[in-house]
């Protein structure tokens, strides 16, 4: 049977480098990239169109074994990640959760209803280690870091569900690393360890491949190094 794999945000800096990556080192008969671009279109803000490109991708057939989503934002619009409560702003604050938790969630109510109800498949998606309340010790960026936290959160929840079904799926949340991407461009200042995308995307599918079923549930960082919720 055709193994396939998908990828949603795929127009993004660590998505097209885990799609190039995949399709040449990944062992998948078939690499799916949706983005808001594609054919179909993946809009994380409308849930028909993720319906609609779960539809495609049940139809096109085959066995799901990983759905990788490198979706997300940090800066939105105008708003850049806020320094202090002066900033909360309501809009921005929904935004960033309707983007980094909402549209994750529903990207897991579609989509993990087609993974295989036998043998190892893998959900993993991108979250970040400013979503770690044990590991906040800075402050700041309020919507992105409780985004982050609320899928975090969701993640672990699916987990249980799915492994009722199928004991060998895995659903995790991944911080990838600080990667040079068009969501670091004004935040990598110098001194910070930051990864070329193509050196991201080999770590995160070494991670990948390392996952075990009894690590569903969990949150990990680019070397598989579990990070504290
Ligand atoms: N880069 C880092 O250092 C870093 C660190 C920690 C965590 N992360 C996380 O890693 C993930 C990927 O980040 P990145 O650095 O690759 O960022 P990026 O280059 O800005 O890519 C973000 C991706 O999300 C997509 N996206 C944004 N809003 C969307 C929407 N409404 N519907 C569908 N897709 C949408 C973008 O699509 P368009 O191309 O259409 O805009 C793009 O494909 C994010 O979740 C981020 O929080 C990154």
């Amino acid at each position: 049977m055709t193994t396939v794999a998908v990828i949603f945000g795929a127009s993004g800096g660590i998505g097209s480098a885990m799609r190039t990556h995949l399709e040449s080192h990944g062992g998948y008969d078939r690499v799916l990239a949706l983005h808001r671009k594609s054919t179909p279109p993946l809009d994380l803000l409308d849930e028909g169109k993720i319906q609609a490109c779960a539809e495609e991708v049940r139809k096109a057939g085959g066995e799901l074994r990983l759905l990788f989503d490198a979706t997300g934002a940090l800066t939105l619009g105008t708003a850049r990640p806020e320094k202090s409560l002066r900033e909360l702003d309501p809009e921005v604050l929904a935004r960033s959760f309707a983007i980094n938790a909402i549209g994750p969630a529903l990207l897991m109510k579609h989509f993990l209803p087609l993974l295989p109800k036998e043998g190892r498949s893998v959900f993993a998606t991108l979250s970040a280690r400013v979503g770690s309340i044990g590991d906040n010790g800075l402050g700041g960026w309020y919507a992105y870091r409780a985004a982050k936290a609320a899928l975090n959160q969701l993640v672990r929840t699916a987990s249980i569900e799915v492994a009722r079904k199928n004991p060998e799926a895995i659903c995790v949340a991944l911080h990838p690393g600080t990667v040079r991407t068009p969501l670091t461009e004004s935040f990598t200042k110098t001194g910070l360890d930051v990864q070329e995308p193509v050196v991201a995307a080999e770590r995160l599918v070494d991670v990948l491949t390392s996952l075990k079923p009894a690590d569903t549930g969990g949150f990990f960082d680019q070397r598989g190094k579990p990070i504290p919720w």
